[in-house]
């Protein structure tokens, strides 16, 4: 039997208290799957007399990750204690210098630094591993680094962020709004206090910015994501889209285009009886598309310590094995320079909902502006606002009116709500959501 692989490990929240239940649960599988024991010697968080329901007997505590990680006592430096700067990047940076390997759940320091600690991985000759940073417990990174690398990819598509994905499934099932379902999902605690990543759509940037690198062989670019969040949904789209024959997920898509590799993630309509439809709750999948195996998903949990602490020690036993693949499936240096498409020339169908006043002509105006787009009107439909509105004939009663527009581009949409605004021929912002036939 080899040496054993010495394991140092930072962060014992809900991510790193699983992983050290599992190596323990599983140890004798786990050595002999890898080859070799997986000892865990060493490890750090910042609260020594916290109690976390696991035992820390008989292993060393460091107070500093940083020394840890480059620690002569240790192989192996997990990352996971989170956050994208600071003690996280430095300890991570010490070990891959040191020439260690670094097994980390962290899609913000990745999202971040992923290029300079791949490249830290390279010289120091240690290996850079994060298949739990994107999707919790889904293999999608070495799906797409090892199974895939034999296609070209030109599209993945996913639900990426549970939180955003329970609250809309409470949301359309049980015909609640967003600030309920958010504050149940607190309650839960699948939602942070504050919730602001999951929502806005960050979190799920953050991993779609992994995949597109991993996937499309280009430099990582978070900033250059679309990005909106799932905050303005309302009771009132989501009964529009069930009334359509759709589900309203916050969707994460990276695809090839003409122009260059479109990023985004946004609420989006899905055909109710398509695949990512009918992911449910905190669940995520991924589809991945490439021109020799067609479509692949792949769903499971997405989030929680235990499917988390799955991804994670399936990358321990790879560096136990001595397995070693570039971080983002090619050396950095052969990484291109992320070329971002024009979101403005999208194309799709989309579902627009606007406030409009109860006056002559209006709903007439809205009409025009579109035909004068150039946009195809699928339906167009006026509804009274519910209860609270003044009474109908007088011009601050609101419609609403839902629009379902053909194929078309984001640039005319966008020209037609301005020109309608410039009108005053609504009131408040447009509620735009793009549909996609996925
Ligand atoms: N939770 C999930 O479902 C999930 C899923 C996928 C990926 N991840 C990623 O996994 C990582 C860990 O997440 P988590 O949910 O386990 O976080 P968590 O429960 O908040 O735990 C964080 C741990 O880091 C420790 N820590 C914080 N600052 C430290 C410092 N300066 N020095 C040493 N230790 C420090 C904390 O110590 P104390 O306990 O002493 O305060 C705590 O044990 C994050 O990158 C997260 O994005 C989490």
């Amino acid at each position: 039997m080899d040496q054993p692989l010495r394991l140092g490990l930072a962060g014992l929240g809900t991510v790193g208290t699983s992983v050290i239940r599992l190596l323990r649960d599983h140890e004798e599988a786990l050595t002999d799957r890898a080859g070799r024991p997986l000892r865990l010697v060493a490890v750090s968080a910042r609260n020594p007399n916290k109690d976390r329901g696991i035992s820390l007997d008989g292993l060393s505590w460091h107070s500093d990750p940083v020394a840890l990680a480059s620690s002569p006592d240790i192989d192996c430096f997990i990352e996971l204690i989170g956050g994208e700067n600071g003690v996280c990047r430095e300890a991570t940076r010490a070990a891959l210098d040191a020439g260690k390997s670094v097994v980390t759940a962290n899609k913000a320091l990745l999202a971040k630094h992923g290029i300079e600690l791949a490249a830290a991985a390279e010289s120091g000759g240690g290996v850079l591993a994060f298949e739990a940073a994107v999707g919790g417990g889904i293999p999608i990174v070495k799906a797409l680094r090892e199974a895939l690398a034999g296609n070209r990819i030109t599209r993945l598509f996913g639900i990426l962020n549970g939180t955003c994905n329970y609250i809309l499934t409470r949301m359309e099932a049980e015909g609640l709004s967003f600030e309920q379902c958010l504050a149940d999902a607190q309650e839960l605690g699948y939602a942070e206090a504050d919730p602001s990543f999951d929502i806005d759509g960050l979190d799920a940037a953050h991993k779609l910015a992994i995949l597109t690198s991993l996937a499309f062989g280009v430099e990582l670019n978070k900033d250059a994501i679309f990005v909106e969040g799932i905050a303005s949904i309302t009771a009132e789209d989501i009964a529009a889209a069930e009334e359509l024959g759709y589900r309203i997920k916050l969707l994460a898509v990276a695809q090839e285009t003409d122009s260059g590799i479109e990023q985004r993630v946004h609420p989006t309509m899905l055909p109710k009886n398509s695949q990512l439809a009918r992911i449910s709750d905190v669940t995520n999948a991924v589809a991945v598309e490439g021109d020799f195996i067609g479509q692949v998903v792949l769903s499971g949990p997405g989030a929680g310590g235990d499917a988390t602490a799955s991804a994670v020690v399936g990358d321990i036993v790879d560096c136990a094995r001595g397995f070693r693949a570039p971080p983002f499936g090619r050396p950095v240096a052969s990484l291109k320079p992320y070329q971002r498409a024009r979101m403005r020339a999208h194309p799709g169908g989309y579902y627009l909902r606007l406030s409009v006043p109860d006056r002559v002509g209006a709903f007439a105006a809205i009409a025009r502006a579109m035909a004068d787009g150039g946009i195809s009107l699928d339906s167009i439909v006026q509804r009274n606002r519910p209860a609270g509105a003044a009474p109908r004939g007088n011009p601050d009663h609101l419609r609403s009116v839902t629009i379902i527009t053909h194929d078309t581009t984001e640039q005319a949409v966008r020209d037609a709500l301005g020109r309608i605004e410039g009108e005053g021929d609504i009131v408040g912002r447009p509620q735009m959501i793009r549909i996609e036939a996925l």
